[in-house]
């Protein structure tokens, strides 16, 4: 749970799920009731972790499993000391684009790393701080990738193979299975208005 009195809401999903689209969103309604919001994600939120995302998104890249978790911890690691524990404590709301479960799923049922491996690194790189909630985007992969297609040229992770997004998304399924407590699993498939509903739904039961 958070150190302090604050809110911290992760966002979690496939490619093109909606994830950015409903942070946004929640952000602005948190702030007009007056809540302050600290908006982050990963990779990235830092000036390490800003670094090590144009490495992880570079089509041009190879980058094996270990190494690619590797990377995504060192951004977290940055990320949870110097923006996500400080704004907690400060009592706000952190909303987070893509947590430790996107490592489970995309590393762990994606590439084939071993979950225990990654649960014992993501403990010491989190020092344990898990969200309080939980949004999972559920979406079908090939809707999701169609939809950040239209965006442009596609980054590394895009580029991948269906089977690899199609493990992924059930990997996502089995943490939200796991931990139905800090998980709410919404249909992305939906519009816009409506996952925004089903997101503010699953926001005020936590408030
Ligand atoms: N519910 C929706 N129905 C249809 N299109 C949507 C929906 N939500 C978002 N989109 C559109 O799909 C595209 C991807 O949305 P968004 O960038 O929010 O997804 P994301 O999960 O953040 O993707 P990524 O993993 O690539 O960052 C955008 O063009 C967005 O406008
Ligand atoms: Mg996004």
């Amino acid at each position: 749970m958070s150190p302090g009195p604050g809110l911290f809401i992760t966002f979690e999903g496939p490619e093109g799920a909606g994830k950015s689209t409903q942070l946004a969103r929640l952000a602005e309604r948190l702030q007009a009731q007056g809540r302050t919001v600290t908006v982050t994600r990963e990779p990235g939120g830092t000036p390490l972790g800003t670094r090590v995302r144009e490495v992880l998104l570079d089509p041009a890249l190879a980058i094996d499993p270990l190494p690619e978790f590797l990377l995504y911890s060192a951004s977290r690691a940055q990320l949870v000391s110097d923006v996500i524990r400080p704004a907690l404590a400060r009592g706000e709301a952190v909303l987070c684009d893509r947590y430790f479960d996107s490592s489970l799923a995309y590393q762990g049922a994606g590439r084939g790393l071993s979950p225990d491996l990654l649960r014992a690194l993501t403990r010491e790189v989190t020092g344990g701080l898990s969200p309080d909630l939980t949004l999972l985007l559920d979406l079908d992969p090939a809707t999701g990738l169609g939809r950040a297609a239209a965006r442009g040229q596609p980054d590394r992770l895009e580029q991948a193979d269906l089977a690899f997004h199609e493990r992924v998304r059930a990997g996502f399924l089995a943490l939200a299975q796991a931990e139905p407590g800090r998980f709410t699993v919404l249909d992305a498939a939906r519009n816009v208005e409506e996952v925004a509903a089903q997101v503010w739904r699953a926001v005020s039961s936590r408030m």
